[in-house]
């Protein structure tokens, strides 16, 4: 049964209805199923929200340039990333407490992404239990935040190996959280009770004396470092890559120290506003690294264009965020499923539009930049 009445919280559907084409279609329809506090905790980002609406404007700044009459019928999505193959670029950020959106939170969303071959990145505030994804499925990274020491974070990383998981992800953007007024507005809270098998919500910060700084004494003691990630590089056999990195000199700088990718983002503008798109930061990244090494983008990827031009300008994959939520929140796992099966068929669609037939012929050549 499809609920119509109630135009807010919404129970969510098992049947996907005809309406629901677009990933705008799948915004406008969430906040019909979320309280208002969640709607505005998932939308909204930092400050007056820039980085918010830049990361959905960057991709209108670009224009397509078709190519015609290519030979497309051996055509395919599949990439390659560190030796590891993929059906196709579209994978799910990692976002936590997923259960504030749909009772089966992650479970639901892995279930999707299973169903979709999306290779889906499972925040470490998720409230499943990494435990309960599926082993033998390959299509899973794990993302870190720095449980404020060595011994904890690698307990966790460690975890991951043993559940299988084939890369770590380390979110390096957000020594501290964002200041998101919109959220303080609706006096957004996580509910008391909502459980996280992998990290307490709030790391104790170190005793400090009255005269020291609670910023710079305090919480950036148990923010990660360089020579941290080192450490952790040096003690896991998984392949180690940095999301959140925008500044080319901490790309090389990582390059240097045995990271093997980066996923360049500004957190969907959730965390420092007005700092620079993701798609300006790759371009500038791209240029000084190794062409192969592998740079992924997310934010504001709304369209299956929008991922052509993030692959053209030399990306080897995207992450979608808040779509998967949208999704999630509208019908489970079967609105995420949805949702990625949207992005996939448009991206396939402006593929063959675009006359190109593998990833690997997606390049610079096809855009025009104003
Ligand atoms: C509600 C919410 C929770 C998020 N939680 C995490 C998280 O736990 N770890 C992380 O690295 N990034 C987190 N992010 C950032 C996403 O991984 C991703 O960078 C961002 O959503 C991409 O932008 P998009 O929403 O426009 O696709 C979160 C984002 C949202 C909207």
């Amino acid at each position: 049964m499809i609920a119509t009445t109630s135009t807010k919280n919404l129970t969510p559907f098992t049947q996907i209805p005809e309406y629901l084409q677009t990933i705008a279609d799948y915004e406008r329809q969430a906040e019909k199923h979320l309280p208002e506090n969640t709607w505005h905790y998932l939308q909204g980002g930092a400050m007056d929200e820039n980085s918010v609406r830049e990361n959905l404007q960057q991709f209108q700044k670009i224009q397509l340039v078709p190519r015609l009459l290519n030979d497309l019928t051996q055509g395919s999505t599949e990439i390659e990333i560190l030796g590891q193959k993929f059906p196709h670029p579209i994978f799910l950020a990692p976002i936590g407490h997923q259960q504030l959106f749909h009772s089966e939170g992650e479970a639901a969303a892995a279930l999707a992404a299973e169903v979709l071959g999306s290779n889906m990145v499972l925040s470490t505030f998720t409230n499943t239990d990494m435990r309960q994804l599926k082993k033998d499925n390959p299509l899973k990274w794990f993302q870190l935040y720095w449980q404020g020491d060595r011994e904890k974070s690698l307990a966790l990383i460690q975890l991951a190996e043993r559940q299988h998981f084939k890369a770590i992800v380390i979110t390096v953007d957000s020594p501290h959280t964002g200041i998101r007024d919109r959220e303080r507005r609706v006096f957004f809270q996580l509910p008391q009770k909502m459980q996280h098998p992998h990290t307490p919500t709030h790391i104790p910060l170190p005793e400090i004396s009255a005269d020291q700084h609670p910023v710079f004494n305090g919480l950036m003691q148990i923010a990660p470092k360089w020579a941290d990630i080192e450490f952790i590089i040096a003690h896991t056999h998984l392949p180690v890559i940095l999301k959140g990195v925008l500044h080319p000199l901490d790309a090389k700088k990582a390059l240097d120290l045995g990271v093997k990718g980066l996923i360049i983002s500004n957190h969907g503008g959730r965390v420092l506003d007005t700092s620079i798109s993701p798609l300006k930061a790759l371009q500038n990244i791209k240029a000084v690294v190794p062409q192969d090494f592998p740079l992924l983008l997310d934010g504001g990827i709304r369209r299956g264009t929008d991922i052509f031009k993030a692959l053209a300008l030399g990306a080897s994959a995207v992450l979608i965020g808040r779509p998967a939520i949208y999704g999630l929140s509208v019908a489970g796992a079967l609105g995420v499923a949805h949702v990625l099966k949207i992005l996939k068929e448009e991206f396939e669609i402006t593929m063959a539009l675009m006359g190109t037939a593998t990833v690997n012929d997606i390049n610079k050549e096809y855009i025009s930049q104003d």
